[in-house]
């Protein structure tokens, strides 16, 4: 009984060593990244640079794995090239408990019309845009404006989600094809307009 016990004593305090050094490994791993993504991954629109504070880790992890295999141009520099692959979850986990977002909207549309496109988007990321695990599409919602524009016009002029590889990618570019560049910037400026909500 005693021995039992101290065995469950030891096993707990070897898992708190292991998230401990996860932990640490993490907050090391993500001084590389704040330069450009900001300390509490709110972004930074001067570098270009998304908010990584609303999106889940699954979503993380595979964004930085698509970058990595070369299923996503455009990352800048090769910082996320430095990660191991063991080091890539609890990275993501790390980034995906910061909080920030970003709500300020810069981009000026037709909320009318943008409304209705958004209907042909919330099968996928949900009524507010807050993403939704069970098709594996990102939130949207609390991202800076520019940068989902940004985005769409990358998946609909086929920059973004061509890769034979990118799964994801295709669903989104095959979406984004479906209207031209003002449709989308209005489908832009609607979102901004939503009340922030996040699928976790
Ligand atoms: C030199 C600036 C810079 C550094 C350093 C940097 N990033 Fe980025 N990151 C960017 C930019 C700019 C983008 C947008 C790329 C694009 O246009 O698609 C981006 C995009 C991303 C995305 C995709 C987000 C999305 O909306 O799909 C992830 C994930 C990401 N970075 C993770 C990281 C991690 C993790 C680190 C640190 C290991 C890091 N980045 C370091 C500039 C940087
Ligand atoms: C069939 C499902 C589907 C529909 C419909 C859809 N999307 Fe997506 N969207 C996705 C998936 C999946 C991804 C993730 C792609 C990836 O992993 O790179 C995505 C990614 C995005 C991104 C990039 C986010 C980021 O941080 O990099 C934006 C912006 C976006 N969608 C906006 C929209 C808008 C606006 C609409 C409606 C006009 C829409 N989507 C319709 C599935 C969909």
């Amino acid at each position: 009984m005693k021995r039992s016990m101290l065995l469950i004593i030891f096993f707990l305090a070897s898992i708190n060593i292991v998230v401990a050094q996860d932990l640490e490994t993490s907050n090391r791993l993500y001084q590389t990244c704040a330069g450009c993504h900001g300390a509490n991954a709110e972004g930074n629109e001067n570098l270009n640079a998304p908010a990584l504070s609303i999106f889940s880790t699954w979503y993380l992890e595979r964004q930085i794995r698509n970058f990595n295999q070369g299923l996503r141009e455009n990352h800048p520099g090769g910082d996320l090239l430095y990660i191991s692959d063991e080091d890539i979850h609890p990275l993501a986990d790390y980034i995906a408990g910061k909080t920030a977002v970003s709500s300020q909207p810069s981009i000026e549309g037709n909320l009318d019309r943008g409304g209705f496109i958004f209907q042909h988007c919330i099968s996928c990321h949900g009524e507010f845009g807050e993403g939704d695990e069970d098709v594996r599409t990102p939130r949207l919602s609390g991202q800076y404006d520019w940068y989902l524009l940004q985005e769409l016009i990358k998946f609909k002029r086929g920059s973004r989600g061509d890769h034979p590889d990118d799964l994801y990618g295709a669903q989104m570019m095959e979406a984004a094809m479906m209207f031209d560049e003002d449709m989308l910037r209005d489908a832009v400026a609607y979102i901004s307009s939503l009340e922030i909500k996040s699928d976790d």
